[in-house]
C-alpha cells in the first residue's frame, strides 16, 4: 500500500526476521519484537503471550509481518496450544486495537502437508520424478481443502482462520503466506526441498510485494516458493494478485 512504511516484524530475531531486517529496502522503517535478544538494535525483547507488554510496539504501525511462534514442525500440541495459538491471536487483536492496516501472516505449507502422502505429490517430494507427468500436474492452491499434517500445521490453520475473522469483521487487509522452506544455507538440503525451497531473494520479493500490494486486497492466501521445476504449489495466484514472480530455482543445485 502507498505510504504504508512503518513496519513491525514479530519474531524478528529468528531466521526469516533476520533476513528481512537485513535485506528489505530502506524505504521501509522497520522495528521488531521477539522473546530473544538480537544484535540488531531495531529488535526489542517482548513476549507476545502478554498483550499489555506488546501493545505499544504496535502504535503507528502500518503493516505487521507476523512471524513469531515456535517454528519446529515436530512441536507437540502443548507447545502450539500454549504458545503459537495465543501469540497469533494476541498479535491480530493488538493490531486491530492500534488500527494496523495490513498483516502479513507467516502461515505454512504444513496447512496442506498431508497432500504429500498422495500421488503425484508423494512421488515429487521423494524425487521419483519419472512417475510424474508434469504437464498434467495440478498445483495445490488456496482453494485446495486444508489438510494439516501436524499440531504445527493445525496452529497455522488457526492463524489463517483468525486472519479471516479480523479481515472480515474489522477490515484489516491480511495476506497469509504458506511459506515453503527457507533455510540458512539458502539451497535445498534434502530431496523434498527441491520442491519446497524459497530462496532468500525470492522471500524478499514476496514480502516486499505483500507490503506494497494495493489496499483492495482484503484476505488472500498464497504459497511462498521459488520458481522450482518440481514445486507442487501454485504461483499463478500471487503472480496475478501481487505480481510475485520468483526469479530463482532450486534446480541449479541439482547434481549433474
Ligand atoms: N523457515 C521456514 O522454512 C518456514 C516455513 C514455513 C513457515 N515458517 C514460519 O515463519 C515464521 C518465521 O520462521 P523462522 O524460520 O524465522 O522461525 P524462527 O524459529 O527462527 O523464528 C521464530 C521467532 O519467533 C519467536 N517467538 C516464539 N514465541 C514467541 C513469543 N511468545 N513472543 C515473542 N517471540 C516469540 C522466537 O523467539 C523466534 O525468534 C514462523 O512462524 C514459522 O513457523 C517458516
Amino acid at each position: 500500500m502507498d505510504n504504508q512504511n512503518n513496519i513491525l516484524i514479530t519474531g524478528s530475531s529468528g531466521l526469516i526476521g533476520q533476513i528481512l531486517l537485513q535485506n528489505l529496502p530502506s524505504k521501509y522503517t522497520l522495528s521488531g519484537i521477539d522473546l530473544k535478544t538480537s544484535s540488531d538494535s531495531r529488535t526489542s525483547v517482548a513476549n507476545l503471550l502478554n498483550i499489555n507488554e506488546i501493545n505499544h510496539y504496535y502504535t503507528n504501525i502500518d503493516t505487521v509481518i507476523d512471524l513469531a511462534g515456535i517454528s519446529n514442525l515436530n512441536a507437540d500440541w502443548n507447545q502450539i496450544y500454549h504458545n503459537n495459538i495465543p501469540v497469533t491471536y494476541n498479535s491480530f487483536e493488538v493490531a486491530k486495537q492500534n488500527n494496523v492496516k495490513r498483516i502479513i501472516y507467516a502461515s505454512s505449507n504444513h496447512v496442506t502437508g498431508l497432500y504429500e502422502l498422495e500421488t503425484p505429490y508423494s512421488d515429487i517430494i521423494t524425487g521419483n520424478y519419472h512417475k510424474v507427468d508434469s504437464s498434467k500436474l495440478n498445483h495445490i492452491n488456496s482453494t485446495s481443502k486444508i489438510k494439516p499434517d501436524s499440531p504445527y500445521g493445525i496452529g497455522k490453520s488457526f492463524g489463517e482462520s483468525a486472519a479471516k475473522y479480523y479481515s472480515e469483521k474489522y477490515g484489516i487487509s491480511v495476506i497469509c503466506l504458506r511459506i515453503g522452506t527457507v533455510n540458512k544455507f539458502n539451497k535445498p538440503m534434502d530431496i523434498r526441498q527441491f520442491a519446497t525451497l524459497l530462496t532468500h531473494r525470492d522471500l524478499i520479493q514476496l514480502i516486499s510485494k505483500s507490503i506494497d500490494a494495493k489496499s483492495d486486497i482484503k484476505y488472500e492466501v498464497f504459497y511462498g516458493v521459488s520458481n522450482n521445476k518440481w514445486r507442487i504449489w501454485d504461483l499463478a495466484e500471487p503472480a496475478a494478485k501481487i505480481s510475485y514472480k520468483p526469479t530463482e530455482s532450486s534446480e541449479v543445485y541439482r547434481d549433474r
